[in-house]
């Protein structure tokens, strides 16, 4: 899909020949740091050239029409500016109605409505954060319809937001914070905590990122994450009670350690245990890639694996296949899953050279064992949420 084909299908749709502006938001991967971000810890994502666009023209009364060329069989959506309530019969515009909602009740303008035409070529349900990819892309468009400009991390924070108040999950700053700071060829160490960040040059010298998807849609992902996260929220008030710390993110491996015992059900105490073994696995990781220490960063990015697996238990067999046959080939540096987990993708790093090859063994692997096959991307590392001005860069 180019530039023009867009902007021929806006055309199309609403019925319209003025030139739309066009915004872009990226998806993301992680590449070590899950399961942290709501317990206070530290992550490591960046955000990919795979996302969602969105053309727009205002309009002269005060109504929104949405199409995405992701949902033809939705059509076009019309809605008020004046009622932009949660609704289930408005199915995925509820991501852009719950954006614009925000952005009005912070008291931002909006004087006339708009048409906005979506494209999204993040795989549907493949954990690549397509719903805040959403979030942000509208965030972007407002500002530039509107002629306000937001700060990036206040429209981060409205963003959660939409998706833990007005949609109903539960989810850390993570996947906003990716999408809305990204920078090209770096990943972000954010501290969710106090939001401090620093960009980490990727620099993989031989190797290059591979996204491996499961082809399972996660599916329960979100009544099992929210259980998840009710159960680290158990383990910090039992810790709570002898130490005095405001999240998991606060402790060192020993301290837990020492502490342990005093959560009492043996699942949060596993819980926990992720959380903050591998809170600090992600500041090792930062620090190991910066020395240039490839294969300590990639033995970092297995260790997150088996945590996961073990401690959190968010892989499954579709993940944890998909990964094993990863650690199994020749040139890769470390493989894991990314994102939330119960399916979707897993991310391989992979000397270039050998990447058909790997991709070859593991699509068998996977395909005798599980029996469909997995699908590979190229990821490169794109910047954050933005309007494009040139259609060269789509
Ligand atoms: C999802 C959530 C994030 C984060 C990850 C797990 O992507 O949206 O906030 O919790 O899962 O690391």
């Amino acid at each position: 899909m180019d530039f023009h084909q867009l902007q021929q299908n806006f055309e199309r749709i609403f019925q319209r020949k003025e030139e739309p502006r066009m915004f872009f938001a990226p998806g993301r991967i992680n590449l070590i740091g899950e399961h942290t971000d709501y317990n206070g810890g530290h992550v490591f994502p960046a955000s990919i050239s795979f996302g969602t666009y969105a053309l727009v023209l205002p309009r002269e009364d005060r109504n929104l029409r949405f199409y995405s060329m992701n949902f033809p069989e939705v059509g076009v959506r019309s809605v008020s500016l004046d009622e932009l309530d949660y609704k289930d019969s408005d199915q995925w515009t509820n991501y852009p109605k719950g954006m614009i909602k925000l952005w009005k009740e912070n008291g931002s303008p909006t004087p006339f409505g708009a048409d906005i035409l979506y494209y999204g070529n993040i795989p549907n349900g493949a954990g690549l954060s397509s719903s805040a990819s959403i979030e942000l892309v509208t965030g972007v468009m407002l500002e530039g319809l509107y002629d306000t400009a937001m700060d990036r991390i206040q429209m981060i924070k409205l963003a959660q937001r939409v998706e833990n108040e007005y949609i109903g999950v539960n989810s850390g700053i993570m996947d906003q914070f990716a999408i809305g700071m990204g920078k090209k060829d770096h990943a972000i160490l954010l501290d969710c905590q106090s939001l401090t960040y620093e960009y980490a040059p990727i620099e993989l010298d031989q190797h290059t990122i591979v996204i491996m998807n499961t082809n399972k849609r996660r599916e329960l992902a979100g009544s099992k994450y929210n259980e998840r996260r009710s159960e680290c929220e158990r383990a910090l008030s039992d810790l709570q009670k002898k130490l005095s710390i405001q999240s998991l993110g606060d402790l060192t491996e020993e301290q837990f350690e020492a502490h342990k015992h005093f959560i009492q059900n043996d699942i949060d105490r596993k819980r926990a245990k992720h959380a903050i073994y591998e809170n600090q696995r992600t500041i090792k990781a930062l620090a190991e890639l910066n020395a240039g220490n490839l294969e300590e960063f990639g033995a970092l990015i297995n260790a997150s694996h088996r945590s996961l697996q073990q401690d959190y238990e968010v892989t499954g067999i579709e993940l944890d296949t998909l990964v094993e046959a990863a650690w199994d080939q020749d040139g890769v540096l470390g493989a894991r899953m990314t994102g939330a987990g119960f399916g979707g993708c897993a991310i391989a790093i992979v000397e270039k050279q050998l990447v058909s090859t790997f991709e070859k063994n593991v699509n068998e692997t996977y395909q005798s064992k599980i029996g469909y096959v997995p699908t590979f991307y190229k990821a490169s590392i794109h910047d954050g949420a933005t309007e494009l001005l040139n259609e060269g860069s789509l």
